[in-house]
């Protein structure tokens, strides 16, 4: 379903991603895990075909997503590490909206914005603006607009960051809804939430892929480790460096 070949990002001098390669099955469940600067973030920016790489290529379904935007941009829903969130909307507005950016036929728009309402719990505050909501409600709103296309593919940049426990209890609830039939890659700092909700395992360490395994296959490698034991041996703490 997604296939990353040879990608190599450069911001400058900074390496972000060193020749990275994987492919990613139809339906699968794969959680990014990797230290602050890692590369989690210009990877899922990549495969979401919002920034290019300086080389190496994505491909979705057969197709060279630098080739078939819109095709990319119809199967991808993408949650932004910082949703680009227009605050001065109204929820109903900034979905109306976003279904539009999305090629929504007109007809279609009234629907799409009112199904994705409920299933993200959004309809008691729908007419409110987007500035004066909760954190976990903003968060909701984001991944709202990820899927209101129905995309097959959803990449999700740290879905759960900065909420409280109760609010990551619902955005994962959210998350376990919308996932049915889907290809789902998302990035966290929360182990457990990894062990919860992903089946195989991708961890970037300095632009490099240091582990590609199912969930299971790697705990099982360090019998009696929790992920968080084994993510610490596999990046230890190093010199920090300018562009760590
Ligand atoms: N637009 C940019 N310009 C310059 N450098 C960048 C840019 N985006 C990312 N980088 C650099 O690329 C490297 C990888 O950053 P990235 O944001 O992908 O990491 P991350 O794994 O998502 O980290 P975090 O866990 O903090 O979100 C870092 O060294 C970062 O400083
Ligand atoms: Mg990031």
């Amino acid at each position: 379903m997604i296939v990353a070949q040879n990608l190599t990002k450069n911001f400058g001098k900074v390496e972000a991603l060193k020749d990275i390669s994987f492919e990613i099955g139809r339906g699968e469940i794969v959680g990014f895990l990797g230290k602050n600067g890692a590369g989690k973030t210009t990877l899922m920016r990549i495969l979401a075909s919002y920034l290019s790489p300086t080389s190496g290529k994505v491909l979705i379904a057969g197709k060279d997503i630098a080739r078939h935007s819109l095709f990319a941009r119809r199967n991808i829903g993408y949650l932004p590490e910082t949703p680009p969130l227009y605050t001065n909307m109204t929820v109903r507005e900034y979905l109306k909206f976003a279904a539009r950016l999305k090629d929504i036929p007109p007809a279609r728009l009234r629907p799409s914005v009112d199904k994705v309402m409920d299933d993200c719990r959004l309809r008691y505050v729908q007419n409110r603006l987007i500035a004066n909501l909760s954190k976990g409600y903003k968060q909701r709103i984001g991944i709202a607009q990820a899927i209101i296309n129905d995309p097959e593919i959803l990449i999700l940049d740290e879905p759960t960051s900065g909420l409280d426990p109760v609010q990551i209890q619902q955005v994962r609830k959210l998350m376990k809804d919308i996932e049915y039939k889907r290809t789902v890659l998302l990035s966290t700092h929360i182990l457990s939430e990894i062990e919860q909700t992903a089946r195989r395992i991708l961890i970037v360490n300095r632009g490099k892929i240091i582990v590609d395994q199912s969930v299971k296959g790697l705990l099982g490698q360090y019998p009696g480790l929790t992920l968080e034991d084994i993510f610490l041996e596999l990046n230890p703490p190093q010199a920090e460096r300018a562009d760590d």
